[in-house]
């Protein structure tokens, strides 16, 4: 089965929206196959963003995703990677389709509520970076 990354970020988790965000997943037909809440370390951000590192917008983000506690999760079905970033909506939520995680909960193009993968090598590459292969029930 496809397995996707998805972060909940600072911003949806700490306005309670973890919840929220979950039954939208849930309810398209896809499985919570492991799930953590904890906070990100810059080390685990360079890692993770490492192709944004010596953006503009980079120390934001960095600053960001840093401040607060995130929900980390991985999710698996049919196709979930495509989908997962569908029911999310554009990057900057001022794009998104109505419906959508980002035009639901989402501020800006850095406070956007969840971060998913966005190919079968970006979960690939993601997802050993915030679980352990004993940590994902699949
Ligand atoms: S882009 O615009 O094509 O580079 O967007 P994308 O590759 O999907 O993701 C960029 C991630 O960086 C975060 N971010 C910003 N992107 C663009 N512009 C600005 N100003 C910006 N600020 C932050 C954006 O939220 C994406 O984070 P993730 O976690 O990958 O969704």
């Amino acid at each position: 089965m496809e397995k996707t990354l998805v972060l909940i970020k600072p911003d949806a988790f700490g306005k309670n929206h973890a919840g929220d965000i979950l039954k939208i997943y849930e309810d398209a037909g896809f499985k919570i196959i492991a799930a953590k809440v904890m906070r990100m370390t810059a080390e685990l951000a360079a890692k993770h963003y490492v192709e944004h590192i010596g953006r503009p917008y980079y120390p934001a983000l960095v600053e960001f995703m840093t401040s607060a506690p995130i929900m980390a999760l991985v999710l698996s079905g049919d196709d979930v990677i495509k989908k997962v970033r569908e029911l999310n909506g554009a990057t900057n939520p001022a794009e998104a389709a109505e419906g959508t995680v980002r035009k639901l909960y989402a501020a800006d193009k850095t406070k956007n509520a969840v971060h998913a993968s966005d190919s079968e090598a970006s979960a690939a590459r993601e997802i050993p970076i915030f679980f352990s292969a004993c940590e994902i029930f699949d």
